[in-house]
């Protein structure tokens, strides 16, 4: 049987990659993929391009915070896979209203409407950012969440909302944590295409700190193949 996936914020940056990745033709399962996203400045049909007329694919264009659009959504979806976010640290420093509204009332939104329509498996995309910086090392998935940019706090937010559907309510609630992406189709406000795109130009790129911070970087496939072995295998409750 066909399973039909939610996917939230698939016109960004990993989102749009998970779902070419959905309905690429070697994809193990046959799905089913509606896309919700509010084409924020961040989102792009565009990055849809490659599976534009895939009979698989319908797009909605609404805002996660919408209670009633998101239960009509729920009612007809087996799965959510919830990327939609405001991902930029940058701009939460300026001004933090949006983040808190998408990112925590969004999130609670999409949640309570997957407990309401019975939802069998919720995937919530978190960021390793909830943890704060390291001294060194990596962090546990037990380790305590000490975000430090108003971005980091609102989607420990979210990811804690997450996990309290699941323990109080039961519902099954999967979370990633995962570090910085980069890869095709990425903003270029965003660390590494800024840098690039700057570099390339012959300018040059601002130093945070003293240069010695050390980041994890993952390519984009690797965390929606990631994603996905989370949603097929994953089990409830687990980060
Ligand atoms: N980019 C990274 O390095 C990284 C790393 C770890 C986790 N994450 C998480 O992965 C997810 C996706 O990140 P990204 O880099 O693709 O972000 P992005 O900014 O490229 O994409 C976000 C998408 O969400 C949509 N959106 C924003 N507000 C919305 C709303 N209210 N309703 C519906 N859609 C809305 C935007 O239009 C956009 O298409 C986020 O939850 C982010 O926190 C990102």
């Amino acid at each position: 049987m066909t399973t039909k996936i939610l996917v939230t914020g698939g016109a960004g940056f990993i989102g749009s990659a998970y779902v070419r990745h959905l309905l690429s033709p070697r994809a193990p399962q046959a799905v089913a993929v509606t896309v919700l996203d509010k084409l924020t400045y961040a989102g792009s049909l565009a990055r849809l391009d490659a599976v534009r007329d895939h009979p698989g694919l319908t797009f909605v264009q609404g805002d996660v915070c919408d209670a009633s659009l998101a239960d009509t959504l729920a009612a007809h979806h087996d799965e959510i896979v919830h990327f939609a976010a405001e991902s930029h640290v940058d701009r939460s420093i300026a001004d933090s209203g949006a983040f808190t509204r998408t990112n925590v009332l969004g999130t609670q939104v999409l949640l309570d409407a997957a407990l309401r329509r019975g939802v069998r498996t919720f995937v919530h995309i978190s960021t390793d950012e909830v943890y704060g910086s390291l001294p060194y090392g990596a962090a546990r998935e037990s380790d305590p969440l000490l975000p430090t940019s108003p971005y980091a706090a609102s989607k420990a937010a979210s990811d804690l909302m997450a996990l309290a559907h699941h323990r109080t309510h039961g519902l099954d609630v999967r979370v990633t944590r995962c570090s910085n992406n980069f890869g095709p189709h990425q903003h270029p406000e965003k660390l590494i295409p800024r840098f690039l795109a700057g570099l390339l130009s012959g300018g040059t790129v601002p130093l945070y700190g003293d240069g010695q911070h050390v980041r994890d970087w993952l390519h984009v496939d690797d965390h929606v193949r990631a994603v996905e072995l989370v949603r097929m295998s994953g089990r409830p409750g687990e980060i």
